[in-house]
């Protein structure tokens, strides 16, 4: 499936994300969360694990009955009960669709305490199974990042001859590097027989920073569902960010020429929703949605932003919902930017008062983090006044 380049939106927010410890949603934060993601064009929405809490299954059925355009899709772990119960909860969907999975790394292997041969057995029977109740199966070697190769190639057939039309590849602790990651969905693809009739997925988590990275490079080796969360949220140090990658996509076309169907003009608000309802704030810095992402406050890039924007910014604030850029006042800030702020409060200050002003307002923020509109009223009123 490697003759396209649309690359198809997974989002697990809602099933991995939440997975967070402490960031459990509520019953109507979740179809809420769920009607943004269909709105904003993922392809496929991870909507929980319908075995987990009757919460959980009651969430996932009516996420499903609700979806507009969205595929619905439920986690399951590999054996039957596990996979009934996802497919009462997504058969109301338009689109269902059933995810089953099993660890098999070695250590994961261990945990069931299966052979190969065993688990090889119990991967044909439940795939078969989920099969045979939708048309529409994922798969996914949970760790197989860790597992043996020949036993991967092995598992990802039996999977593919029992019917699963998606191959989700998951980096489960976040362990491999971008070179490999590529490398890894590239060989599959070329050694698996019937690998080129299903979609390739990547799933990867962020323990050492470098989920969006490795979910990029596995684009490159022929992934074409990318497997994410929005902020990121996500165990330990997260999942893949929906927002990262779809940017990334979007404004570095010129050498990765993949397209997603997500309105980016939406991410921002989304983003704001996810960090209210799950808890978790978005740090400052965080790439796209953190508060600084499109902020400036050194005077030689404020004075660069006032110029031109391109100066310091690769992408358009208003491609992720922001109305504009930010320049915030602080001590590292020039008289272009106080200019500029002034006159947008409506002070057009001649030259003299506006040395005054600027002089009173580097010893202001001195002593403050961020000089704020009302700390500036208050200086050019003094100003004025000759305080
Ligand atoms: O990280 C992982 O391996 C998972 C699987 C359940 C797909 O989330
Ligand atoms: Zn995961």
């Amino acid at each position: 499936m490697t003759d396209t380049n649309d690359v198809l939106i997974f989002d697990t927010t809602l099933r991995d994300g939440e997975q967070s410890p402490g960031a459990t949603m509520t019953h109507a934060e979740k179809l809420e969360i769920a009607e943004l993601l269909d709105e904003m064009g993922v392809d496929i929405i991870e909507a929980g694990f319908p075995i987990a809490s009757e919460g959980d299954f009651k969430a996932v059925s009516e996420i499903a009955a609700a979806a507009k355009s969205a595929t619905i899709c439920g986690l399951a772990r590999a054996n039957y009960k596990d996979i009934d119960r996802c497919w009462e909860a997504v058969k109301h969907a338009k689109s269902p669709r059933i995810h089953t999975f099993i660890g098999t790394s070695p250590l994961h292997r261990a945990i069931p305490n299966l052979n190969m041969d065993e688990m090889a057995e119990r991967i044909h029977d439940t795939v078969t199974h989920a099969r045979n109740l939708c048309d529409n199966v994922q798969w996914s070697p949970m760790d197989a990042t860790r597992t043996e190769w020949d036993y991967l190639c092995r598992v990802v057939e039996i999977a593919i001859k029992a019917g699963a039309s998606t191959i989700n590849i998951p980096d489960t602790v976040g362990y491999t590097a971008p070179v490999e990651s590529a490398d890894l969905i590239r060989n599959l693809i070329a050694t698996v027989p019937g690998a080129d009739e299903v979609i390739f997925a990547t799933h990867c988590h962020n323990d050492l920073g470098m989920a969006t990275a490795n979910s990029l490079a596995a684009v490159e080796g022929g992934a074409r569902q990318v497997e994410c969360t929005i902020n990121g949220l996500g165990e330990r140090a997260g999942n893949t960010a929906l927002e990262e990658v779809v940017m990334a996509l979007k404004v570095r076309a010129d050498i990765m020429p993949y397209t997603t169907k997500i309105d980016t003009t939406k991410i921002m608000n989304i983003s704001r929703r996810v960090a209210t309802v799950s808890g978790f704030a978005v740090q400052f810095n965080k790439a796209i949605v953190g508060k600084n992402a499109f902020a400036h406050e050194s005077g030689i890039h404020q004075d660069g932003m006032l110029k031109n924007r391109e100066t310091f910014e690769v992408m358009k604030p208003e491609d992720v919902g922001l109305t504009g850029t930010s320049l915030p006042l602080g001590k590292h800030s020039g008289r272009a930017a106080l200019r500029a702020k002034l006159s947008e409060l409506g002070f057009d200050l001649a030259d003299n008062q506006l040395k005054d002003v600027f002089v009173r307002f580097k010893d202001l923020a001195d002593r403050k983090k961020e000089v704020f509109d009302d700390d500036l009223m208050a200086l050019v009123s003094q100003n004025e006044t000759g305080e």
